[in-house]
């Protein structure tokens, strides 16, 4: 009978204690849920109320500095006074030991007729917090069952507490970890994509040069004929008598062969191997001269705007070929504002460094002059921008482009040591930017060409050098009809002989620059060993050979550009001859 009452109150505890378990099983949801360390502390609070009549309890948890701070108090007014017990606790060293126990302690509270509980929370091996509970001491008697219960709450409480510290701080850590991994995959992504818009440029860089070495290749073929064509239609004009019914065809045939002519030189621009005449000069002053003839060719409802800054530095280059650039850009711009608009030149000092020489392949570093041509035309789409430089690409009708102009522009800009730049957008405009390398204004002021007309005749026996048979004898026959005694040969071995065996004087040589073994620089050495002093003219359709080797470079008074017509060859023998102390 006395073990009735025992049983009863062992099932209450059992009871009791499933209850708690359940309990516990909603505060660990509960931290998943709100991820928040503190709200376990209230979530605990019910199971031990339960199992005791606690009047207060409280928390603490050990902070950084391994201090113990009361996290958590209920009733909230009954803080000062655990506080105070617990100070007390301290003092008594009972604190400690409480801390060491992992059971619980019981202890007189400061407060009349009440007791203190103190239980450790320890989570594996360590102590987390604390927790203290104010009891009446008609209440504070703890049977073991009850005691181990309480255990039993604390840890889990403790368990429960350290996994939901541990599971924020992964969780900031996993967000870390996110937003560096998406940082990282931004840059990546942004590194990629600068690298296939470089390698973009590149490819279409390269394009142009490969199309540019053709070009060059068929226009130099193209000039030797061109010579022969122009030479003999030359020679043909002067034989027939100006009434004569061929005349018109011989002046039809010479026409005819100085548009091949022109076509053959925008070509040889294009592909860098046109003869250039760089000086310096002042951008500003190009553009100033050019501007009443610019809006002319503008027309009346476009509006042509200059900014040039007044302390633009100089450029080395050919100033009828910035002109032809310029022109060829005007042009361009007009083409795409049918309905009117506004076309801007600006130059500026500009210094390309190591960023802008990344991201536009073909460009160098250092200091530039830039000249800007922006027009508010109708713009070009990528596919366009794609083939621009290309020799006979354009969008324009059958007898409105021909697809040379850019192509011309690019070739000028890059034979100068410059670098060209396009930004356009179907309907916003195109802005045609060209850097040029920038030297010190020059104080010097530049002469113009000095001209005279006709073929000047004269006297003495030149010796003409050329592989090419046809331009060969076209030279003899120019040279014979402005009075001169001619000597040929087919290469530079021929040549050798003969100067070293001809009996009678030579007073010029006439030769080929590029010819098969010995060519027209090496002839020209031998020929200051066989004949000393000997003036050379050096004939070429290569600007390069006349402006190519460093070791031996050709004066520009001795260079002659193919094609060239009989006046051009009689003019600057004559001027080499009397060069000549007699
Ligand atoms: N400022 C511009 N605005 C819009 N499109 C342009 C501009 N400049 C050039 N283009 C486009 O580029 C193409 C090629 O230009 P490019 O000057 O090489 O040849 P073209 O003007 O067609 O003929 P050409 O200059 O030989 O008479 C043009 O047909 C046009 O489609
Ligand atoms: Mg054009």
């Amino acid at each position: 009978v006395a073990d009735a009452e025992h049983l009863e109150e062992v099932t209450r505890w059992i009871l009791e204690a499933l209850d708690s378990v359940v309990a516990f099983g909603h505060v660990q949801s509960r931290i998943r849920a709100d991820h928040d360390p503190v709200a376990i502390f209230p979530a605990a609070r019910a199971p031990l109320r339960r199992l005791v009549n606690f009047t207060a309890l409280a928390f603490l948890t050990v902070d950084e500095q391994s201090d113990f701070v009361m996290v958590d108090c209920d009733p909230a007014p009954a803080r000062t006074l655990l506080e105070r017990d617990i100070e007390a606790a301290i003092e008594r060293g009972l604190f400690a030991g409480a801390v060491n126990g992992h059971r619980p302690l019981t202890i007189r509270s400061q407060r009349p007729g009440h007791t203190l509980v103190l239980h450790s929370l320890v989570a594996g091996s360590r102590v987390v917090g604390m927790f203290v509970g104010l009891v009446r001491d008609s209440d504070s008697t703890l049977s073991p069952a009850a005691s181990n219960l309480l255990s039993l709450i604390l840890f889990s409480t403790a368990q429960a507490f350290e996994n939901a510290t541990l599971y924020h701080r992964v969780q900031l850590e996993a967000q870390g970890l996110e937003e560096s991994v998406r940082r990282r995959t931004g840059d990546l992504q942004r590194a990629y994509e600068e690298l296939s818009r470089t390698k973009d440029l590149l490819v279409q860089a390269q394009k142009i040069e490969a199309i540019g070495r053709l070009a060059g290749g068929i226009a130099h073929d193209f000039n030797n004929l061109l010579t022969v064509i122009t030479g003999h239609t030359q020679i043909l004009k002067e034989i027939i008598a100006p009434g004569d019914r061929l005349a018109r065809h011989v002046e039809a045939i010479g026409q005819t062969a100085s548009r091949a002519a022109g076509l053959t030189r925008q070509l040889l621009a294009f592909s860098r191997k046109q003869i250039l005449q760089p000086k310096e000069l002042d951008p500003n002053d190009v553009v100033r001269r050019m501007e009443l003839m610019l809006s002319r060719l503008i027309g009346e409802n476009i509006e042509l705007v200059t900014a040039c800054d007044p302390l633009v530095g100089w450029a080395r280059v050919d100033q009828s070929q910035l002109e032809q650039v310029i022109v060829n850009l005007a042009v361009n711009a007009r083409d795409a504002m049918p309905g009117g608009g506004r076309l801007a030149i600006a130059t500026s000092n500009v210094e390309l460094d190591a960023a802008f020489v990344r991201g536009h392949p073909g460009s160098r570093e250092g200091a530039c002059v830039k000249l800007e041509v922006r027009d508010t035309g109708v713009g070009m789409d990528a596919s366009v921008q794609a083939h621009l430089f290309e020799p006979f690409f354009t969008t324009k009708g059958v007898g409105q482009g021909t697809g040379l102009g850019l192509a011309t522009v690019y070739g000028i800009v890059k034979q100068s040591g410059g670098y060209i730049a396009v930004e356009s957008e179907p309907g916003h405009g195109t802005c045609v930017s060209i850097y040029l390398p920038r030297i010190a204004r020059s104080a010097a002021p530049t002469a113009a060409p000095a001209d005279a007309a006709g073929a000047p005749h004269g006297a003495g026996t030149i010796l003409v050098v050329e592989d090419e048979e046809q331009v060969r004898l076209l030279a003899a026959e120019m040279l014979e009809m402005s009075g001169y005694q001619v000597l040929l040969a087919a290469h530079g071995a021929a040549a050798l002989q003969l100067l070293e065996h001809h009996d009678g004087p030579i007073d010029l040589v006439v030769t080929d620059v590029v010819m098969p073994q010995i060519g027209g620089r090496q002839l020209a050495q031998q020929l200051e060993r066989v004949r000393p002093g000997t003036p050379v003219l050096f004939v070429s359709g290569y600007p390069d050979d006349a402006f190519g080797s460093a070791e031996f470079a050709i004066p520009d008074a001795a260079f002659l550009p193919k094609p060239f017509t009989a006046t051009d060859l009689a003019r600057q023998v004559k001027t080499l001859l009397e060069r000549q102390p007699s």
